[in-house]
């Protein structure tokens, strides 16, 4: 039986996954690159120094840590400009509402993001108050595809990874929720989310009690 949600951040409650990827492709452009779009859905999920890595191996950069660190931390002053222009109209669509009926329908709720501003997001959107749990980038020590993060979110919560539905927009977000041994619902197109369990456009087209009856099928 389900009894928690554990959802990602960036892409799943707010819109921040576009603000990552223009504020690496700043990054690269500064470097003489760029990448497109279909490369930045591998960075979904991935931590900020796993994702420079994987930026300047596609660039065929070689850059001390020194450096890395530097540009690491340009690009977050580059992301946080963007962030602290948001405002509560930044939640997307029907993500509030959703959380709210998964609330009166006694889920319990958590954050699994291993983003290290997601604190700071959930204070500019309002959404902190709707968390009974909150696990981020300060808090774990392995980016997704490792479960590490939804484990947590499901021991701080009290609960099973089984009783668990994990909320994702990320490749890598949909592989820590498998291996972890959760439901994946997948946010965004199934031809790229392709291990989700199901796949929505968005949180507005789906209701919490169509989605308990797909897990339910699916668990049969
Ligand atoms: C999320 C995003 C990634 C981002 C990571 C770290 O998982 O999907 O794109 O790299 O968080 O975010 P941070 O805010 O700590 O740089
Ligand atoms: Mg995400």
């Amino acid at each position: 039986m389900i009894k928690a949600f554990l959802f990602d951040l960036d892409g799943v409650l707010v819109d921040t996954a576009v603000f990552h990827y223009q504020a690496w492709r700043r990054m690269a452009n500064s470097l003489g690159f760029d990448f497109t779009h279909e490369f930045n859905e591998t960075l979904k999920g991935v931590s900020r120094m796993d994702s420079l890595d994987r930026i300047l191996a596609l660039g065929g950069v070689a850059l001390p840590d020194e450096r890395k660190l530097e540009l690491a931390a340009q690009k977050n002053d580059w992301y946080l400009e963007l962030v602290n222009q948001m405002t509560p109209d930044d939640i997307l669509p029907g993500a509030e509402a959703f959380v709210e009926q998964a609330k009166r329908a006694g889920m319990k709720i958590a954050l699994g993001s291993v983003s290290k501003n997601a604190p700071l997001i959930l204070a500019r959107v309002g959404l902190t108050h709707v968390f009974d749990a909150i696990i981020d980038g300060s808090k774990i020590t392995h980016s997704k595809p490792d479960p590490e993060v939804f484990l947590n979110g499901a021991a701080e919560l009290n609960v099973q990874p089984a009783e668990c539905v994990v909320f994702e927009d990320a490749v890598a977000g949909i592989e820590a929720a498998k291996r972890g041994n959760m439901f994946a619902l997948g946010i965004g197109s199934p031809d790229v989310l392709t291990e989700a369990d199901l796949v929505v456009p968005s949180l507005e087209h789906i209701t919490v009690a169509e989605l308990l009856a797909a897990v339910d099928k699916a668990q049969g």
